[in-house]
């Protein structure tokens, strides 16, 4: 679970919501997230959800979003015409920088399993990878590596990387370097602007979330101890 907070445009007016218009990923609240009901924090930390958009899309986005993003634009640098190797395309990160990276004009080669191959796709890859099955190298170079699985298939995506390229790892820190790239370890920050930008995405049509299942509060424990195989994000709703 994760941290995305956004305000209720129905709590504005009452009591302590006034000064509040906003919604928010904000690392601020516990380093590995909380589920509440109600959530005090500074307003500097929020910003808008727009009424358009789903509470549970909204709920969604700020990881997801912000990872995707921060991955592709402020680390991996990515320019219009490079290639991007996606790992885990189907996932909630993974399908975000696919979607996000083939708008802005690279090549996506996406992976993951041999189920993950339609829905990978769907989100927007040029080609994709069944990892049990393919070899990762037939894809031949390529400009970034937005790794979020680590381990042995970490090190073979970063030496497929083109000099000058970049490995961009979300899964901890590595000793893991490309010949003659870089490589970026990083954990998601709030991003007003950039949460704003992923937004309007999602009002035009450009972009879409990647939603799993939808529980209940009372039904947390249960979703989050479940050891069933699940594709896309969990979003708890704390009202139905
Ligand atoms: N540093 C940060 O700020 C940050 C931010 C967000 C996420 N993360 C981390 O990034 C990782 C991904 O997050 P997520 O929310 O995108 O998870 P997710 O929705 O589970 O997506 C991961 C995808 O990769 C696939 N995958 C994993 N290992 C694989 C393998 N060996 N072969 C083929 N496919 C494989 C998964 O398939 P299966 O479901 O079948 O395993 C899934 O489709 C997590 O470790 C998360 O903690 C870090």
């Amino acid at each position: 679970m994760n941290w995305p907070v956004w305000s209720l445009p129905s709590a504005m007016g009452q009591p302590g919501f006034q000064s509040v218009s906003g919604y928010s990923a904000c690392p601020t609240v516990h380093r590995d997230g909380t589920l509440a009901e109600y959530v005090a924090m500074e307003a500097r930390n929020l910003a808008p959800l727009p009424g358009d958009v789903d509470f549970t899309v909204g709920a969604s986005l700020p990881i997801s979003g912000l990872t995707a993003w921060q991955g592709l634009f402020q680390h991996g640098r990515l320019q219009a015409g490079q290639s991007v190797l996606a790992h885990g395309a189907a996932g909630a990160v993974g399908s975000i920088v696919a979607q996000l990276a083939r708008e802005a004009g690279a090549y996506v080669i996406g992976t993951g399993r041999a189920a993950d191959r339609q829905k990978a796709l769907d989100f927007g890859v040029n080609e994709f990878v069944d990892l049990g099955n393919d070899t990762l190298e037939d894809i031949g170079g390529v400009d970034l590596v937005f790794d979020v699985i680590g381990g042995d298939i970490q090190r073979r995506s970063a030496a497929l990387i083109r000099v000058g390229g970049t490995l961009v790892t979300v899964v901890g820190p590595t000793d893991v370097r490309p010949v003659d790239g870089l490589t970026v370890d990083f954990v998601v920050e709030a991003d007003r602007a950039q949460l704003s930008e992923l937004v309007q995405r999602i009002r035009d049509g450009r972009l879409r979330t990647n939603i799993g299942k939808v529980s209940s509060l009372d039904d947390a424990v249960e979703t989050f101890n479940s050891t069933e195989r699940r594709s896309g994000k969990t979003v708890i709703r704390i009202r139905p």
